[in-house]
């Protein structure tokens, strides 16, 4: 155990617990901003900082704090006991779980691409997210709605995936991990870690909400090596974890539509030499690999199912005898996985939902002898028709909770559904002079004011609680 110590409370009572307790904001809790009429003092040994120059969002972090950005996420020291459970526990390793105090992720034999790794374990739910979470219950206490108060605390036990947005987050791998370690030795049961890989050079290329940190014309691959080489080392030193990783939302799916755009051009080989080199590097018995794969509405369209998959097949030759387990869908979208009636903006397409849209994309795969396996986000598509346009991505209105995380997605080469978005993360800023301002952010379909992408948007969590479906 690194760093953490690590207090075993039920779902129920954490929350209240620390609301009791308190005058001043939580530890990692929102202490001020822009609207924000809560308290602004800190817990002792923690101060109030602002979020970068997000003058949305201050929060309560570790220290005295000369500076801060969104990149100072770590875990917090309470965590509640309880994570959401996959559905389909029938295998062999929960059997073999059942009857071991410690768990062992590893499989006998193969890598951690041969079989669904959520299968028999729990989704990790972080404790970095229940804080987040501990903001909102503490809103909808102040205005008396206690009944969606207990609905947030539900959240705060369902597994979401942690994103590795910056190289300074890299330390929190371990953290987690050894997390998660100590929560499959003292419950018995295997804990499914999923991370997010999100720092390309140039990232974002045909957007701006998400720009990240490296740049191509700054040796961008070579910083990028060592921000994959920090999970490689990380993975090396957890064989008893069950890891997943989602690589780099949205990337190659620019490479297949936005080459348009002087920033993807410029960044292709770059983007397909980094991923070609991410999933070298993280081959291990317990870790199984998703490549982003984008869209329904983004790579679903028949011109660009082939190109997708051509490119898929060319980045894995690269990396070859490296694999994956399969790709990602929906990753921070809002798409219906089966679309009983197909929303409005999705008209003239023939794969209107995130089923449809696996559907298509899997023969041309198998074609190519890719690995045809898929993960789709189900974290905020509650609900439909809510958006103007398909291309809308950002902080959408009316939008809610999904189905929660399960093996029980009735389609034999889904894996799992998952919460990859965390939701009530904001997608983008709304204030349009900022660096990083898109202009998707600032639409009339798109809730404002909406802080940087990545931190805490109290406001729009409240309304994924009210709107989730199935409810919570
Ligand atoms: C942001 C990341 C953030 C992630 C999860 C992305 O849109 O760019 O910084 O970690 O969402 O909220």
């Amino acid at each position: 155990m690194k760093q953490l110590s690590i207090t075993l409370l039920s779902a129920a009572i954490l929350p209240l617990a620390i609301v009791q307790a308190q005058t001043c904001s939580a530890k990692y809790g929102q202490c001020g901003g822009v609207g924000w009429t809560g308290p602004t003092c800190c817990p002792a040994g923690w101060t109030c900082q602002q979020q970068g120059n997000n003058i949305y969002y201050s929060q309560c972090l570790p220290g005295t704090g000369s500076s801060s950005s969104s990149s100072s996420q770590t875990s917090t020291t309470t965590r509640s006991s309880s994570s959401t459970t996959s559905s389909s526990a029938s295998t062999t390793l929960t059997s073999t779980t059942s009857t071991s105090t410690s768990p062992t992720s590893t499989p006998s034999s193969g890598t951690g691409n041969d079989r669904n790794p959520y299968l028999g374990a729990q989704f990790y739910a972080t404790p970095y997210y229940a804080s987040e979470i501990t903001t909102s219950i503490n809103s909808f206490k102040a205005a008396g709605d206690s009944a969606d108060a207990a609905k947030a605390a539900q959240v705060q036990s369902v597994g979401t995936a942690i994103w590795i947005d910056v190289a300074a987050k890299i330390p929190n791998i371990t953290t987690y991990l050894d997390d998660a370690l100590a929560l499959q030795k003292s419950t018995g049961q295997i804990q499914a870690v999923t991370f997010v890989v999100y720092d390309l050079p140039d990232r974002d290329c045909a957007a701006a909400a998400s720009n990240g940190e490296f740049t191509v014309a700054n040796d961008g691959l070579t910083h990028y090596k060592a921000y994959i080489d920090g999970f490689h080392a990380a993975f090396a030193a957890h064989p008893d974890n069950r890891i997943i990783c989602i690589i780099e939302p949205d990337s190659l799916g620019n490479l297949v539509t936005n080459l348009n755009v002087p920033k993807c051009s410029a960044a292709a080989n770059t983007y397909k030499a980094g991923i070609a080199y991410a999933i070298q590097q993280l081959q291990f018995p317990n870790v199984a690999l998703y490549l982003d794969a984008a869209h329904a509405g983004w790579l679903g369209w028949p011109a660009n199912l082939q190109p997708a998959a051509t490119l898929f097949s060319q980045v894995l030759q690269s990396a070859a005898p490296a694999t994956i387990r399969g790709f990602s869908t929906n990753v921070a979208n809002y798409n219906a996985f089966h679309a009983a009636t197909p929303d409005p903006i999705t008209q003239g397409s023939s794969t209107p939902d995130e089923e449809s849209y696996i559907a298509a994309l899997t023969p041309h795969l198998q074609a190519l002898n890719v690995p045809a396996n898929f993960v789709t986000d189900t974290g905020r598509n509650g609900v439909q028709g809510i958006r103007q346009a398909w291309g809308d991505w950002c902080n959408v209105k009316g939008a809610g909770f999904g189905v929660r995380p399960t093996t029980n997605t009735g389609v034999a080469n889904v894996d799992a559904f998952l919460w990859v978005k965390p939701g009530g993360e904001s997608d983008g800023t709304s204030n349009s002079s900022a660096a990083r301002y898109d202009f998707h952010c600032g639409q009339s379909d798109a809730a404002q004011p909406a802080p940087e992408a990545g931190t805490w948007f109290d406001a729009y969590f409240q309304a994924l609680v009210k709107n989730a479906n199935p409810s919570l």
